[in-house]
């Protein structure tokens, strides 16, 4: 152990190897159980629905491909205080794998990418309610979990239990809305859209709501125009199908409103409100929800800006202070934000309106450990016509008005965490093949990046609307060879060990003793098979110590999974953390045989479909997880 006096213990466990066996292995002393799996009804949560799924079934069920989670204490107020054995389980829905899913896709060859089609008179189609039950299977899911006297925890039925989709209306708010960017045939006002797409990370509010982010959500359109910047400058497909090719739909465009056939966006009408050539103009920001209130419409907060969000951390909250929080772009060569309200943060009134109106900051990362928020203010510096000309057209355009301004291209950014004891920040950047030995910079040392790193920094004066801050590196990922590119180094300048090699961190979170929790997702296409990631195992998770630099591997994950979403009560005795995609690297060949047992079959085993599901990680003491 490594504490000193009365402070808490912060890696009382001992590291476990890495894994390749297909089950989740703890410390010793540690016990986990499986939650809220893909496909268990939220109306009656005894019923876990049989794969293949319908698109009925799946918008009564929680979605697949589960990624950042939050555990609310049941009638609490703080996000961070109250029952620790009630609460609500809300968590992000990332993507899909439709050959899990379809009763079409049995006997196909079909990659986990890849869907169902048919030909419809030399037309290539798909199947309704195929579509139907991958929106329903993307979204948010919130559910009521309770620790029931046998100590097992369950989702129980309430009537907060709820599935936000890709269909679900939303509102937008800030100062996109009503402008000419996000008016579409759906509505003309500018103020309304459907849906949230490619929810990765996630946020929680001062004000104890959840916010979701939108990551990859311009693979989901295609169009056959050339494309406005606002689509090109964030990949907007060309192809002739989109990601899903959900607009291939063979549905009645009268009975569902067009809501399959909008993600192809070819301008079609006379003007943008008979079309949806702006729907892409509607995705990429981040989505406030209120889980306590399950009529509530999710708003889609612009002032925080328009990329890949890969999710948004909050400052703890100061009365009488600006709310400040941080979000990164998970995209090559893309950057790290920072968010300062306008408005004071006062508990009696706090609520989303403070993230409506506030300064977007874009991170400039200098090369002798000082750095700088520069703004993306409308007609500040270069951010004057004829290049923009509103704030709105900053922030739909956000990438491009942080190239403008000269801020430091990173390394992927993945999750941010705030250490609530000492107010640093720290963001993991997962990797970059784009990043070449001629483009290095401090913060983004290495080039190619195989293995990403951890970045912190601390706001001057300990002040979190700072203009300026000093940063260092926390550890580079790697393993432990100490070469220049692929070796592991940790805050001393230390080789990484086999107690905690590791690649492509992503998840991360700090909890209350200031333990920062580390998870990995390295890509399905690399884990376990690349000679560069081989001796890393399965996915993991890791506990390291902020003040010490010392990192401990504390889980390994199942085949083919990543690790993704952490959270504990606010007893800390029990943690959530959840699988996703286990069995995505079963290739297409093996998945058409039928044949897929010991391939990657978690939780269920034996010859099932693996899916996504949370694990419930528990002290058998009793105690706080890590300590
Ligand atoms: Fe969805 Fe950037 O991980
Ligand atoms: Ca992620
Ligand atoms: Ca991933
Ligand atoms: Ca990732």
């Amino acid at each position: 152990g490594t504490g000193t006096g009365s402070a808490p213990q912060l890696l009382g466990f001992d590291a476990v190897p890495v894994s390749e066996l297909d089950e989740v292995v703890v410390p010793s002393g540690y016990s986990t159980q499986v939650l809220a799996e893909w496909g268990r009804s939220i109306s009656n949560p005894t019923i876990l629905y049989d794969l293949p799924i319908t698109g009925e079934q799946q918008g009564d069920a929680i979605g697949s491909h589960h990624d950042g989670m939050h555990f609310f204490p049941i009638e609490g107020t703080d996000p961070y205080e109250g029952s620790s054995e009630d609460g609500l389980l809300v968590m992000n829905h990332e993507y899909v794998e439709p050959r899990y899913m379809h009763a079409s896709a049995i006997g196909q060859s079909l990659s986990r990418s890849a869907y169902p089609t048919y030909d419809d008179e030399g037309v290539v189609r798909r199947v309704a309610d195929e579509v139907l039950a991958e929106m329903n299977a993307h979204g948010v899911t919130v559910v009521r979990v309770q620790k029931q006297l046998n100590g097992e925890w369950a989702v129980v039925a309430d009537a907060r239990n709820r599935r936000i989709t890709a269909l679900t209306p939303m509102e937008i708010s800030g100062p996109v809305r009503g402008t000419d960017f996000v008016k579409t045939k759906y509505d003309p006002t500018g103020t309304m859209t459907r849906g949230t797409l490619n929810n990765c990370g996630h946020g929680v509010t001062p004000w104890n709501t959840y916010v979701a982010a939108e990551e990859n959500w311009a693979g989901y359109f295609r169009t056959g125009a050339e494309r406005p910047r606002e689509q090109a400058r964030y990949g907007v497909g060309t192809g002739a199908f989109s990601r899903y090719g959900w607009e291939r739909a063979d549905a009645d465009p009268e009975s569902n409103d067009e809501a399959y056939a909008r993600f192809d966006v070819t301008p079609t009408g006379a003007s943008a409100l008979e079309d949806y050539r702006n729907e892409p103009n509607c995705f990429g920001w981040m989505v406030e929800i209120d889980p306590f209130d399950p009529d509530s419409t999710p708003v889609k907060r612009t002032a925080l800006g328009r990329f890949a969000h890969e999710g948004v951390v909050f400052h703890p909250a100061v009365e009488g202070q600006p709310v400040v929080c941080y979000s990164g772009d998970d995209s090559g060569n893309q950057y790290i934000y920072k968010f300062v309200s306008g408005q004071s943060y006062f508990q009696a009134t706090a609520g989303g309106h403070l993230l409506d109106n506030g300064t977007l900051y874009v991170a400039k990362f200098n090369d002798d450990g000082t750095g700088e928020w520069l703004p993306l203010v409308f007609g500040q510096g270069p951010l004057v016509a004829p290049l923009f000309n509103s704030q709105a057209d900053v922030l739909v355009n956000t990438r491009l008005a942080a190239d403008t301004v000269g801020a430091t291209k990173m390394d992927r950014p993945e999750w941010g965490a705030v250490d609530p004891n000492t107010g640093e920040v720290y963001f993991t950047l997962t990797n970059n093949s784009g990043r070449t030995a001629e483009n290095t910079d401090a913060a983004n040392p290495r080039g190619p990046n195989r293995h990403g790193q951890i970045i912190r920094w601390r706001e001057d004066g300990n002040n979190t609307s700072a203009l300026s801050f000093t940063w260092d590196l926390f550890v580079l990922a790697g393993d432990t060879s100490e070469d220049a590119i692929v070796g592991g180094f940790d805050l001393n300048g230390d080789a990484l060990t086999e107690d905690n090699i590791f690649s492509s961190p992503d998840g991360l979170w700090i909890d209350a003793d200031s333990r920062l929790w580390i998870q990995t997702d390295m890509s399905e296409s690399v884990v376990n098979t690349n000679p560069t990631y081989a001796m890393m195992g399965n996915n993991m998770m890791l506990a390291g110590n902020p003040f010490t630099g010392e990192i401990r591997r504390f889980f390994t994950g199942t085949l083919g999974q990543e690790i993704t979403g952490v959270i504990t009560t606010p007893d800390q005795t029990t943690m959530f953390i959840n699988q996703q995609h286990p069995g995505a690297t079963i290739t297409a060949a093996e998945f058409a045989s039928g044949d897929i047992a010991g391939l990657g079959n978690w939780p269920l085993g034996g010859n099932n479909y693996a899916r996504s599901a949370t694990v419930v990680i528990t002290k058998d003491d009793g105690g706080v997880i890590g300590s």
